[in-house]
């Protein structure tokens, strides 16, 4: 009896049928009156007492298994298959390919994850900016040589108005109208009149950052300088700050990281210095605060601001940054693991 049951269970599961008719056949051979499974129901009163329990749950089953089965055949003949049933419904029709996130957009990414563990949050400001956040709340001259033709996209008819040239102008929209503490990122994309090369770009992205509270020293602006250096290169990377001048930051410094090619033994990718620079910083300008309206006797703070190509090259040595604005997908494709 119980290899009885165990046999047609098998051919339940090897069940086919290529039309009604069979399907039918298959029916009455096993569900009809004089079917496999009415013989064995017949048989179940020869079945010894003790074993009655587990044969009649058996014999259920296998009546459960057959039905279904046969209904599940006749359901595909019904949706004109007539494989039986063997098709995966799951599997992807043909291979389609993913699209990928724009290394820039890792990149950016990357920086912000790596600035929100630090307690900042991110700031976004308009592209089309005015004179005032782009250039004279931040301290700049009214001679700079920043402002002038060369460096700045103006909107026609209007000198008042540009294409901003760096996300600096996202500080003076938080601190307009945010007392401290201020702690944010803003990255964005930023403009210059540049004669497009494979080392300049019209446009491009940056991320700055802002940490405005009581007592903000230089060794905060340090501190966190190197941690976000390791987050992004490695622990075993070094930084070296270099004097500098930027209208809105006094002191100014320039970053340099060791070179993550060579780890600072020098190498064609840094100029055998050793050493590659990826941002610029400094305690911001009081002048920039009061603008602002910030009281700067009680309030300092750091800025820093960096290019996102400029670290995505040296992640990733993509020699020409035009590569980054021309959707070529053989360029894009090989950053589909990252
Ligand atoms: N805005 C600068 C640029 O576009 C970058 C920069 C330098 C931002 C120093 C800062 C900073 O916040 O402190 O070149």
């Amino acid at each position: 009896m119980f290899d009885r049951i165990k046999t047609l269970r098998q051919e339940a599961a090897d069940m086919k049928a290529a039309n009604a008719e069979e399907l039918e056949a298959l029916r009455i051979k096993y569900l009809g009156k004089k079917g496999e499974i009415a013989a064995l129901m017949n048989d179940f009163r020869n079945v010894a007492a003790e074993q009655k329990r587990e044969v009649g749950q058996l014999l259920n089953e296998l009546k459960d298994t057959v039905q279904s089965r046969i209904n599940g055949l006749r359901q595909s003949l019904e949706e004109g298959q007539s494989s039986g049933g063997d098709i995966d419904l799951t599997r992807t029709a043909y291979p389609v390919r993913l699209g990928t996130r724009h290394p820039i957009s890792v990149v950016r990414k990357e920086i912000c994850d790596i600035f929100a563990r630090l307690g900042f949050s991110i700031a976004e400001g308009p592209e089309i900016e005015d004179d005032w956040h782009v250039f004279s709340s931040l301290n700049f001259a009214e001679d700079h040589p920043a402002r002038d033709m060369q460096d700045t996209f103006f909107i026609q008819h209007s000198p008042d108005i540009v294409l901003r040239t760096h996300t600096s102008s996202v500080q003076t929209r938080v601190m307009e109208r945010q007392q401290p503490p201020v702690r944010i990122i803003c990255p964005g994309r930023v403009y210059r009149n540049e004669a497009v090369s494979y080392r300049a770009h019209c446009f491009f992205h940056q991320v700055e950052a802002l940490y405005i509270d009581k007592d903000v020293s230089f060794a905060d602006l340090k501190q966190v300088l190197l941690f976000v250096a390791k987050e992004l290169f490695g622990q075993e990377t070094k930084i070296r700050l270099r004097p500098s001048y930027f209208p809105f930051t006094e002191p100014s410094a320039e970053m340099d990281i060791s070179c993550n090619l060579c780890g600072g033994k020098g190498c064609p990718f840094c100029k055998h210095t050793g050493w590659v620079e990826i941002l610029g910083c400094g305690m911001v300008d009081p002048n920039v605060l009061e603008n602002c309206g910030i009281d700067s006797k009680v309030y300092s703070g750091y800025a820093l601001g960096m290019g996102i190509e400029r670290i995505t090259n040296l992640k990733y040595q993509v020699k020409d940054l035009r590569m980054f604005s021309e959707n070529d997908i053989r360029f894009l494709r090989q950053f589909e693991s990252i």
